[in-house]
């Protein structure tokens, strides 16, 4: 998929005629296309050389050159651009030799605009299919059609990073019993790449379990992962298989597991270690052949320094690491998401975007964001609600309001855990305290934030202070 496929179609009219490329021009101008008008061969070519033409209507006739020259030229020089031939007296011989040397089509003159419209009507069909052969064929998602329909998405990238990410999930899918540890901010893409993991392995037929570790309260935990028996508490009242029991031949995903409460951490460990769990309330054993991947955006090896993470659990989790990078330290891949995501969200609101300004490329380019892949995708699905035409322009990415671009040293040089901290803080001043809004920059929701907040005990005030300073 390029930028260029997504623009309106570009036809040169090259004609010695000025009334007659002036009334071409306007009728296509009007009918949705971009048109651009030559009356000399010089010019046709200058034109040609400096935009990306998609359609030539060259008259077999014009002073001083020979059509058929032009064509075979053009052709040469610019293979994709089609060529649709205008010919004064219908003559046959002209015709066939276009055909034979490229030409897509041809007019007779006088031109009638149905014929016009039939004949550009059927290059844009063609055009199109060739674009879309195109985006295929550089389509930049990773996985191939059948894991995008079990992950429910695709998984879109070019940098070498991601590139060599993909490779390394490859590597995790076969050897199918090893733990996996994905690191990242959040919105970086962990959650898809434990499931590209799951999906191309031999387990893919088989349950990928996900759970996010702080959702689960403390008090029901241990029942939620290693089951229960029937009464063997208040509120047993049937026998219930726990998640490691449940992905028995899959994959268990445990996400946000720097929030596994600690005195949990040695059971799991052994859980992991052992393959073998019993129900509480229960004394028989049961053997689950799980594989393991768990996720988080803190550091780790720093919560093992401060007692909150035990060491050999991390050293099991850790058999592989994969850490995804930020988005803004793979710029390379804003311009396929945003492609992606615009051509996403503009068929799901049935809302065409056929164009993306070349400055909202330099702009996102230039954009740190804090949110990652996952704002990426929110900013989009807000541009082309917000936009008032078919082309998403710098005025539909409103970044100024929800904090201005930062600049990457702001990010270097810090852990994971104080980059979050850092990162809720600064994103709160730039949205002056606003939760709603700072949540939907960081793209998670209000409750997430709050309970980050709280987490890492950031205040909420300054708002007063700010203002009376
Ligand atoms: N490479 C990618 N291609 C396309 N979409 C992506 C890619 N990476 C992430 N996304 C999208 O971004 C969003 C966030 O991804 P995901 O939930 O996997 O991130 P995460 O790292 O698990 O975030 P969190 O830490 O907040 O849980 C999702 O909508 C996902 O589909
Ligand atoms: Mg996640």
């Amino acid at each position: 998929m390029n930028r260029k496929s997504i623009m309106p179609i570009k036809v040169l009219i090259l004609d010695d005629e000025i009334d007659f490329t002036n009334e071409i021009s306007d009728y296509l101008q009007n009918s949705g296309f971009v048109p651009f008008a030559a009356n000399t061969t010089q010019d046709g070519y200058a034109i040609l050389s400096k935009n990306e033409i998609d359609l030539l209507i060259l008259d077999v006739r014009l002073p001083g050159a020979n059509g058929l020259d032009i064509l075979k030229n053009v052709k040469s020089l610019y293979p994709n651009v089609e060529v649709i031939m205008v010919s004064a007296h219908g003559d046959m011989d002209t015709v066939i030799q276009s055909v034979r040397f490229g030409a897509f089509d041809y007019l007779r003159k006088p031109l009638r605009y149905i014929d016009i419209q039939i004949a550009i009507e059927r290059t844009q069909k063609y055009l199109h299919m060739q674009q879309k052969l195109a985006q295929i064929e550089e389509k930049y998602s990773l996985i191939t059609n059948e894991i995008e329909s079990k992950i429910g998405r695709h998984c879109i990238g070019k940098s070498a990073k991601i590139i060599e990410i993909y490779e390394l999930a490859k590597k995790a899918a076969e050897y199918e019993d090893i733990s996996v540890l994905i690191t990242g901010e959040s919105g970086t893409g962990k959650e898809i790449f434990a499931k590209i993991i799951h999906y191309m392995s031999k387990k893919k037929n088989n349950y990928f379990g996900a759970v996010n570790c702080s959702a689960i309260p403390d008090s029901l935990i241990e029942s939620e992962f290693f089951g229960h028996k029937k009464g063997s508490f208040t509120g047993a009242i049937s026998d219930k298989k726990g998640l490691f029991e449940i992905c028995d031949d899959g994959t268990l995903f445990l996400d946000e597991i720097a929030d596994m409460p600690f005195n949990l951490q040695s059971k799991i460990l052994r859980a992991i270690e052992e393959k073998e769990i019993t129900r509480i309330g229960d004394t028989k054993p049961i053997h689950p052949r799980f594989r393991l991947i768990a996720a988080t955006n803190c550091d780790l090896h720093k919560m093992v320094d401060e007692k909150k993470f035990r060491l050999d659990l991390l050293h099991r989790l850790n058999t592989l690491h994969i850490h995804i990078p930020p988005l803004r330290e793979r710029p390379e891949d804003i311009a396929p998401l945003l492609i992606d995501f615009t051509e996403e969200f503009s068929q799901k609101i049935n809302k065409p975007i056929e164009y993306i300004a070349d400055e909202v490329f330099e702009l996102l380019e230039k954009y740190s964001f804090p949110g990652n892949i996952r704002e990426l995708r929110n900013l989009t699905e807000r541009a082309i609600i917000l936009s008032e035409s078919k082309s998403l322009e710098v005025k539909d990415f409103p970044l100024s309001s929800i904090g201005s671009p930062k600049r990457k040293k702001d990010y270097t040089g810090v852990n994971l855990k104080t980059n979050e901290v850092e990162l809720i803080r600064k994103t709160l001043e730039d949205c002056d305290f606003n939760q709603t809004m700072v949540s939907e920059v960081l793209g998670i929701s209000r409750y997430a934030l709050i309970r980050k907040m709280q987490k890492y005990n950031i205040d909420i005030i300054k708002k007063d202070a700010r203002h009376s300073s």
